[in-house]
């Protein structure tokens, strides 16, 4: 059995009941299943966990008694989990599963960025590669950001990288000047500020949930500006009985079966008239090629050894300060 393809390509027997058979596996094999919310919703239901970025990253630290790891989310998360489960199998069902942010943070351009700023500090989002993790000195997430910026000395001279639409909401919100790499999710960015409006006059009650991946006019215009996990937490709580959901259409997945009275409306992409928001990447992951993933213990998630030690360090500083 090869993964030549990115992932396993072997044919499932017809009458295969995909469902039953992950749970089967998973208990024969030791294995947990980590899913991130933008994941398809029948994924959320198999897994073991279901969480943002920083929940992701923290229950893969505690994992004690699994044998493997499957992550079904995109491949930095997978190279989060393999950096912080050193002892365990560490598989994505599909090696394809990259991130635009990611890609938009080349390792020798953010090198060479970072000489070019001597004395700063630097801080990257967790959606980066491990070259990126080895140049930083803290990684956040989406859901600690703020929390970790403000524990650092208010006079520190700091890059973010690689979201410039995350950083600037950062900046604005602590008043700091962090030099900023300009990269981008290409999901993200395309929501616009005059779709929201369309919809926020439909529904003039509803409250609006923006991701800070989004660009800052959205945020300026959002009840709750947060991770995943954060726009959930705001859904449960508010009062409120309708949403505008600015962020990958997944999340609705979760805030419907958390909150089956209130309705959920995904902003729409603004090249689009209806539809949601999608992350091909995060939607490369199938019920398929998850069994098949446990099946074979392929694809395993690799990392660079000469890497690994100085991308752990400030993942596991961001995981003391969470
Ligand atoms: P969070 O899980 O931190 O909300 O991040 C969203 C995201 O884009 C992950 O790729
Ligand atoms: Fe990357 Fe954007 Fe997809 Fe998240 S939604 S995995 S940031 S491309």
């Amino acid at each position: 059995m090869t993964v030549e393809k990115g992932y396993v390509d072997a044919p499932v027997a017809p009458g295969t009941n995909l469902v039953e058979e992950i749970r089967r596996l998973k208990k024969e094999k030791q294995a947990v299943v980590l899913a991130h919310y933008y994941q398809s919703g029948e994924i959320q239901d198999v897994a073991d966990m279901v969480g943002d970025s920083l929940a992701m990253a923290q229950y893969a630290a505690t994992l004690t008694d699994a044998r493997i790891v499957v992550v079904c989310g995109v491949h930095f998360m997978g190279e989060t989990a393999r950096l912080l489960c050193p002892d365990k199998k560490v598989l994505i069902p599909d090696l394809n599963a990259g991130c635009s942010l990611a890609d938009s943070c080349p390792p020798d351009k953010f090198e060479e960025f970072v000489k070019a700023h001597p004395g700063h500090t630097v801080v990257s989002y967790v959606n980066t590669s491990v070259g990126v993790k080895a140049l930083t000195d803290v990684v956040v997430t989406s859901g600690n950001a703020r929390r970790v910026v403000d524990s650092l000395p208010a006079d520190e001279k700091i890059i973010f990288g690689p979201d410039r639409n995350l950083g600037n909401y950062i900046n604005a919100q602590t008043g700091r000047r962090m030099v900023l790499w300009d990269g981008a999710c290409h999901v993200h960015e395309l929501f616009s500020a005059e779709k929201i409006a369309e919809l926020k006059a439909a529904h003039p009650e509803a409250r609006v949930l923006v991701h800070p991946e989004c660009k800052r006019p959205l945020t300026l215009m959002a009840d709750c500006v947060g991770s995943t996990a954060a726009l959930l937490k705001y859904a449960q709580e508010s009062d409120a009985q309708e949403f505008i959901v600015a962020t990958e259409s997944g999340i609705l997945h979760e805030m419907r079966r958390l909150c089956p009275d209130k309705t959920f409306i995904p902003a729409p992409p603004s090249d689009s008239t209806c539809g949601c928001n999608d992350c091909a990447y995060m939607k490369l992951i199938t019920l398929e090629k998850l069994y098949n993933t446990l099946l074979h213990e392929m694809p395993v998630v690799e990392v660079d050894p000469a890497l690994a030690e100085r991308a752990r360090r400030p993942i596991e500083r961001m995981l003391q300060l969470s």
